[in-house]
């Protein structure tokens, strides 16, 4: 009986992709609900199909997709290019094995959370666009969740402006929306993702084994790696996984929605138990990179 009930929010995009790949390698310990999937890296109809290009690649294609949000909140989007044009740096994922579910995520993340309360792990590898849209409809839905482990913000520099981090900058209203929602949340910004860079090293690393899954999850890191070195999405699992692998300590985290120059900047700050601020999140800043990678590859080796 798996140990965690999850769903994964996400805009797959190449981190994406392996984070999933990570999470469909573990179905003793992860017993994957659903995809939900967000415009972000790509559009929606881009990730929503990758998403159920990755389900065929692990022989998952049970698993339903959700497709979610076409835009952020209140702006317009702005994607990356670093994952290719089609998100997943070019690299031949077989075609999807499922159809698209004809619900929208963000009604699936309503009825499900609010049916399982306390129980469900909701992890966004994203733009938080979806849940910050369940929590426009229903304030305290994210309070259902067991807690919001999310990849996005950064205490230092950003990797879209010197400020703020592409997923929190693409909907920085709904990242607000998230970390004023009452949740458990879990940040893994990127002070932690960067530690773990996708050095040549463990690429030969990753090279070394021999599935489908592994040999994707390579080419899309080499291609992925010519522009940003980190291993962002993956984090996200491997916490769930691994927890000892990281740590942390509690913060106060909100995001800039009005200033121009600091605009979906994460505005961390330490708590102490007689500051004024409540913390909000548990901010990850230390993960042992090595553990990570080797996590990786031996659960990349049980998939087809
Ligand atoms: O800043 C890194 C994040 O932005 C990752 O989730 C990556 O997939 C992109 O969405
Ligand atoms: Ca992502």
């Amino acid at each position: 009986m798996p140990s965690q009930t999850i769903i994964i929010d996400c805009d797959p995009g190449i981190d994406d992709a392996v984070a999933l790949l990570l999470a469909l390698a573990s179905p003793d310990e992860l017993d994957l609900l659903a995809v939900t999937a967000v415009c972000g890296n790509v559009s929606l109809d881009l990730t929503e199909r990758n998403a159920r290009r990755v389900l065929a690649l692990a022989a998952r294609p049970e698993v339903p997709v959700y497709p979610g949000a076409g835009r952020p909140i209140m702006i317009a989007h702005h994607g990356a290019t670093v994952h290719g044009d089609d998100g997943l740096g070019g690299v031949p994922l077989p075609e999807p094995a499922s159809a698209p579910q004809q619900r929208g995520a963000v009604d699936y993340l309503l009825e499900t959370l609010a049916g399982r309360p306390g129980e469900i792990s909701l992890c966004c590898l994203g733009p938080l666009s979806n849940p910050g849209l369940a929590t426009v409809q229903r304030p305290e839905i994210l309070r259902s969740t067991r807690q919001v482990v999310l990849m996005g913000g950064a205490a230092g520099r950003g990797n879209v402006t010197p400020h703020a981090e592409f997923n929190f900058h693409v909907d920085p209203h709904a990242a607000q929306l998230v970390l004023r929602s009452g949740a458990e949340v879990v940040m893994l910004g990127l002070d932690v993702t960067r530690q773990a860079p996708i050095t040549e090293a463990r690429l030969r690393q990753l090279a070394a084994v021999e599935t489908a899954a592994a040999r994707a999850a390579h080419d899309m890191l080499a291609f992925y790696g010519q522009g940003d070195t980190a291993l962002h999405d993956p984090c996200v699992i491997a916490y769930l996984l691994r927890p000892q692998l990281f740590s942390g300590r509690r913060c106060w985290v909100d995001v800039e929605t009005l200033d121009e120059e600091r605009f979906g900047q994460s505005r961390v700050q330490p708590v102490s138990p007689y500051g004024q601020r409540q913390a909000n999140a548990l901010v990850i800043d230390r993960v042992d990179a090595d553990g990570l990678f080797e996590l990786l590859c031996e659960r990349l080796a049980r998939l087809p």
